[in-house]
């Protein structure tokens, strides 16, 4: 069942390139620039005019969440905000009947996040699943949604249901863009070209496995660790964060690479290894700087790079290269190398990664 690998979660990391697939499936035309969304295309009238977006998630998909905040608002210019479907629910939110609330949930069981929408739903807001486990509770108390097609996500350490999620908001941004005129055809076309050859890419980032491996070996002792990034890059450094310390125990943090400097910088000294999203992209020289004041305090640099990066790999102690790719689909690929690092770790301190200890893998309860 667990398909010859060692762990459900290392099967599910190499699932990606075809759940990535399946969630694109029928729903994007490259050549003619089409976007299709069959659960929400009843909504389009609605999309097309809301002012604001919210949504709500827990954990992992709390982190997809903002990866889609930054699409939908780069792409299709209407105001996102993401919030932790526990506090949303509790704080007596500010919701009309012109809201559009997204809840994004692999198990569709949450119970945080059904309590959120339920409540949003009751102030005559529209609902959105983006959910993994068909007929779940989520989906039938949205009004409409988009199914991630992942298949059964079986480790508690959420993988490819991620990278599902960031595919669907993905679709989302830009079907938002087009039904709002935001976006040329000629760069839809474009994108969606790229798009389409994400899990051939996701296939190659796969590839940096046995470098990766050998990375690990030398942070099973760690006791904490830092991950940074700028950009879509931030939340990719939070989900990092969040695999590493549910699996392996150790103690991670993500922070926005600029936000360094406003105290965790006073935490870096030898014993602190540093993660960085360090891709050329529109923060890249950003990013090095960043590096150098990690350097400078003697921290250990491991830096996610694009394939052929010469001046992070300079600098850093250990990198791992990812193939280069638009910006917009930056976090399919960063992600990657953090879940198989976090993964080797795991096992070489011999935690049970596909149950880590205190965690299950739909939270029920509030
Ligand atoms: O099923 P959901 O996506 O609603 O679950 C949300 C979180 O409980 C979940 O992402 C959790 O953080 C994972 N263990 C992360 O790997």
């Amino acid at each position: 069942e667990k398909g010859g690998y060692d762990h459900f979660m290392l099967k599910e990391i190499y699932e990606q390139p075809r759940s990535v697939r399946d969630c694109m499936r029928g729903r994007i035309y490259p050549d003619s620039g089409e976007v299709q969304l069959g659960g929400i295309k009843e909504y389009a009238e609605k999309l097309k005019n809301v002012d604001r977006i919210i949504i709500v998630a827990c954990g992992t998909s709390w982190h997809a969440g903002l990866v889609g905040e930054y699409l939908i608002e780069e792409y299709a210019r209407v105001s996102v905000e993401v919030e932790y479907a526990s506090e949303f629910r509790y704080r007596n939110p500010i919701i009309t009947e012109k809201d559009i609330v997204i809840a994004i949930s692999q198990s569709g069981e949450t119970a945080d996040t059904m309590a959120a929408i339920t409540l949003a739903k009751e102030k005559g807001a529209t609902i959105f699943g983006i959910c993994n486990v068909v007929g779940s509770s989520i989906p039938r108390i949205s009004h409409a949604g988009v199914y991630t097609h992942a298949g059964p996500e079986i480790g508690v350490a959420s993988t490819k249901a991620f990278t599902a999620q960031v595919t669907a908001l993905t679709l989302l941004a830009f079907y938002i863009a087009k039904l709002r005129g935001q976006i040329k055809r000629s760069d839809l076309t474009y994108l969606l070209t790229e798009l389409n050859n994400i899990p051939n890419e996701i296939q190659k980032a796969l590839a940096a496995n046995d470098g990766i491996k050998q990375i690990a070996h030398h942070f099973t002792g760690s006791r904490n660790c830092l991950f940074l990034g700028r950009g879509s890059g931030f939340p990719v450094a939070l989900e990092g964060a969040l695999k590493l310390k549910e699996i392996s125990y150790i103690h991670a943090e993500g922070y926005p690479a600029a936000e360094m400097k406003h105290g965790p910088i006073a935490l870096i000294d030898e014993e602190m290894p540093v993660i960085f999203i360090a891709t050329k992209n529109s923060s890249y020289e950003k990013v090095i700087s960043n590096i150098q004041e990690v350097k400078a305090r003697k921290g250990v640099v491991i830096a996610i790079v694009t394939k052929g990066d010469k001046h992070v790999k300079a600098i850093a102690d250990y990198v791992i290269e990812i193939p280069e790719s638009n910006e917009a689909f930056l976090p399919l690929l960063a992600i990657i190398p953090l879940q198989l690092l976090s993964y080797h770790i795991a096992v070489m301190r011999g935690c049970n990664v596909d149950q880590p200890r205190n965690l299950a893998k739909s939270v029920t309860v509030e």
